[in-house]
C-alpha cells in the first residue's frame, strides 16, 4: 500500500471511529425524552426505508438460527419430540397471558402517552384469547389473570422480563420488542406451510396450518410503529435494531427451550 493510501484508509478509519462514538452517544440518551431521539444515522435511514422494515431487514441473518431450533426443525421434519411439543405449547400460552398481563399494564399507565396506551389496549384481547384458548384446550386451570396451573420457566421468564423493561423504559419500544413473535411467526409458518402442506404424514402439519396466518397483525404493528417514527420521531433506529435483535435471540432461545424440558428428554 503506497503511503498516500495508507494516510488515506487511517484518515477514513478515524472518520468511521469519529461517526461509531457519536453514534452511540445519542443511543445512549436516546430513551430519557419521548421526542428528541432523531439521530443523524436516523435521519439518514429514513430516507432510504422505513422503521419496520429496516430493523426486520437487519435481522434476517438470524433466521437460519431460528430454523436450527430444536422446536422448528423438529416440526419442519415431522421428528419432534411430542414431550418437548407439550411443554412448548403450555409455555407458550403463558407467554401470551404474561404480554396480555404487560400490555394491560401499559394501557393503564397514567403517565404514557395516550396514542400509545390505546395501542396497548387494542392489542390486550388478541393475547388473552391466545391464552385462553390454549389453557381451555389443554385443561390447564386458569382463572383468567395471573394464576394458572403451569409454572413459568426460565426462556419466557427472561423473554418477557426483557419485553416489561423494554416498554417501561422507553413504552413506545413495546411495540419493538412484541414485533419479533409477530413478524417471525408468521414468516416461520407461512415457510413451514409451503413444505409440510403436502407431508400428510408430518403429525406437525395440523400445527402449521392452525398457527399459520395472514400476517395482518405484524402489518398492522409496523405501520403503526413507522406512523409514530415518521410523525414523532419516537425511535432511535440503531437503539431500535438492538432492541428487536434480543427479541429474536429470546424467541430463539424459546425454540430451542421452551419449558426447559430437554433436560429430561433425549431430543
Ligand atoms: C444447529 O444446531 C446444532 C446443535 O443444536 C449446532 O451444532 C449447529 O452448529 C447449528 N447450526 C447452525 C447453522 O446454527
Ligand atoms: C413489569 O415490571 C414491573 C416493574 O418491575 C412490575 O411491577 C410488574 O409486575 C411487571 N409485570 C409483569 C406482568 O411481570
Ligand atoms: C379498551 O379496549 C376495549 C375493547 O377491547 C374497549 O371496550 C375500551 O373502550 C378500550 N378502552 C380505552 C380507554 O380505549
Ligand atoms: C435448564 O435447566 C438446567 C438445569 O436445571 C439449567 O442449568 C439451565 O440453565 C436451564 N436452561 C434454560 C435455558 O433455562
Ligand atoms: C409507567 O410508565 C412509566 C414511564 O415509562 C414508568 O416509569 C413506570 O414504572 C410505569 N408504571 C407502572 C406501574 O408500570
Ligand atoms: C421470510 O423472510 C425472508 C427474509 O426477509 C423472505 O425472503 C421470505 O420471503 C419470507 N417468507 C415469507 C413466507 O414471508
Ligand atoms: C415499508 O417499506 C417497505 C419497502 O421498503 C414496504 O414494502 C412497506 O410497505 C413499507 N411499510 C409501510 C407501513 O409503509
Amino acid at each position: 500500500m503506497g503511503k498516500l493510501s495508507r494516510t488515506l484508509a487511517e484518515l477514513c478509519i478515524a472518520i468511521l471511529i469519529i461517526e461509531m462514538l457519536v453514534r452511540t452517544g445519542d443511543a445512549s440518551s436516546a430513551s430519557s425524552d419521548l421526542h428528541g431521539n432523531d439521530t443523524p444515522f436516523t435521519q439518514k435511514l429514513r430516507h432510504k426505508t422505513n422503521l419496520s422494515q429496516f430493523i426486520w431487514d437487519n435481522s434476517v441473518d438470524l433466521l437460519p438460527q431460528a430454523w436450527n431450533t430444536t422446536f422448528i426443525s423438529g416440526v419442519l421434519h415431522g421428528n419432534l419430540n411430542p414431550n418437548f411439543y407439550g411443554d412448548y405449547v403450555l409455555q407458550d400460552a403463558i407467554y401470551c397471558r404474561i404480554v396480555a398481563q404487560l400490555w394491560t399494564e401499559l394501557a393503564n399507565n397514567a403517565t404514557v402517552d395516550k396514542k400509545v396506551r390505546r395501542y396497548a389496549n387494542d392489542s390486550i384481547s388478541g393475547y388473552e384469547a391466545c391464552s385462553v384458548q390454549l389453557f381451555d384446550r389443554w385443561s390447564v386451570k386458569d382463572d383468567g389473570g395471573d394464576n394458572y396451573g403451569v409454572l413459568l420457566q426460565n426462556p419466557v421468564k427472561e423473554y418477557t422480563t426483557y419485553i416489561n423493561e423494554t416498554m417501561i423504559a422507553h413504552p413506545p419500544n413495546a411495540l419493538i420488542a412484541t414485533y419479533a413473535c409477530l413478524k417471525l411467526w408468521t414468516n416461520l409458518t407461512n415457510e413451514l406451510w409451503d413444505i409440510v402442506k403436502d407431508e400428510t404424514s408430518n403429525p406437525y402439519r395440523v400445527w402449521v396450518n392452525e398457527n399459520r396466518d395472514d400476517g395482518s397483525s405484524a402489518r398492522e404493528q409496523a405501520a403503526q410503529m413507522d406512523e409514530w417514527d415518521r410523525k414523532y420521531q419516537w425511535y432511535d433506529w440503531s437503539e431500535a435494531l438492538s432492541l428487536y435483535r434480543s427479541a429474536m435471540l429470546n424467541e430463539i432461545n424459546f425454540f430451542n427451550h421452551a419449558g426447559n424440558s430437554s433436560k429430561y428428554l433425549s431430543v
